[in-house]
């Protein structure tokens, strides 16, 4: 890691999807980036290499977020001189979408435990270090999901999203003292290498019943990070920002 004026930002996940979207957008506001990933160097590098050429600054950190020593060594590396502005967590595994009916109680267990675990330390350490600063900003990705049905097959990914929803509240509670907001943003489909094996025909129907007419891109969803990331959402904490061009609407 180089040394930096820029303030800083770690991106969990930030090498693919959403996550990759989100360093670069982030890079582009100025911020030295860690692009963190846990298996695909290759795509970490790429990320690195994008921000780089388009004049910004970033590097790649290896570290598994489901493991709360490599998630404690992370934070480290990607603060430089123990700065942290942002802490984006983002990372999260694929699935396959399974009936409750079928879907073993070691397998629902798992899902939900990595979910939190893939934030838990990433959080306790991001506080220590913003809250010694007296600022900071946190956004985890959560999913529309987390509302409950129509989504088949969901329940696991949902329930584990709608747990980190509500760990975020009480997170909000307890750091706005310390200088520090904390939101989620809560996409709806968004078109990334996870999710494109949705049949062509679910992708269809989702771009038929979404108001603003089309399936999400990730930078979709980064600039809506950036905005909560960022001066615009200076008095915004512990609020669910949906992400879905409106798809929702018809059942809030
Ligand atoms: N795509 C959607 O439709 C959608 C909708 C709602 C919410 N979301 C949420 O958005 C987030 C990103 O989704 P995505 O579709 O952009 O995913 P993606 O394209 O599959 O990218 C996943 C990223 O997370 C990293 N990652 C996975 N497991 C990790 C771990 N244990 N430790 C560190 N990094 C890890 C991957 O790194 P490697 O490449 O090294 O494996 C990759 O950078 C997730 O939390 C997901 O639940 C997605």
């Amino acid at each position: 890691m180089k040394a930096t004026t820029k303030p800083t930002a770690l991106v969990t996940g930030g090498s693919r999807g959403i996550g990759a979207a989100t360093s670069r957008v982030l890079a582009a506001r100025g911020f030295h980036v860690a692009v963190n990933y846990v298996s695909n160097r290759e795509a970490a590098d790429q990320v690195v290499k994008l921000i780089e050429t388009d004049g910004g600054e970033a590097f790649a950190v290896r570290a598994d977020v489901h493991d709360p020593g490599q998630s404690a060594e992370l934070l480290k590396r990607s603060a430089t001189d123990g700065r942290l502005d942002v802490l984006v967590c983002n990372a999260g595994a694929r699935f396959t979408p399974t009936p409750v009916r079928t879907l073993a109680w070691d397998d629902f267990r798992t899902k939900v435990a990595d979910e939190l675990a893939s934030v838990y330390t990433l959080t306790q350490h991001a506080l220590a270090l913003m809250g010694a600063r007296g600022r900071g900003r946190i956004v985890y990705v959560s999913s529309a999901a987390a509302d409950g049905p129509p989504a088949p097959g969901m329940a696991a990914h949902g329930t584990a999203k709608a747990a980190l929803n509500t760990f975020a509240r009480f997170v909000a509670h307890e750091a706005g003292p310390l200088g520090i907001n904390i939101n989620v943003v809560a996409p709806g489909y968004v078109r990334t290498e996870s999710s494109a094996h949705m049949p062509r025909e679910f992708q269809r129907r989702l771009m038929a019943n979404t108001p603003l007419g089309r399936v999400a891109e990730p930078e979709d969803v980064a600039r809506a990070i950036a905005m909560l990331v960022g001066e615009e959402a200076r008095f915004v904490t512990g609020e669910v920002l949906t992400v879905d061009g409106g798809y929702g609407l018809a059942r809030r």
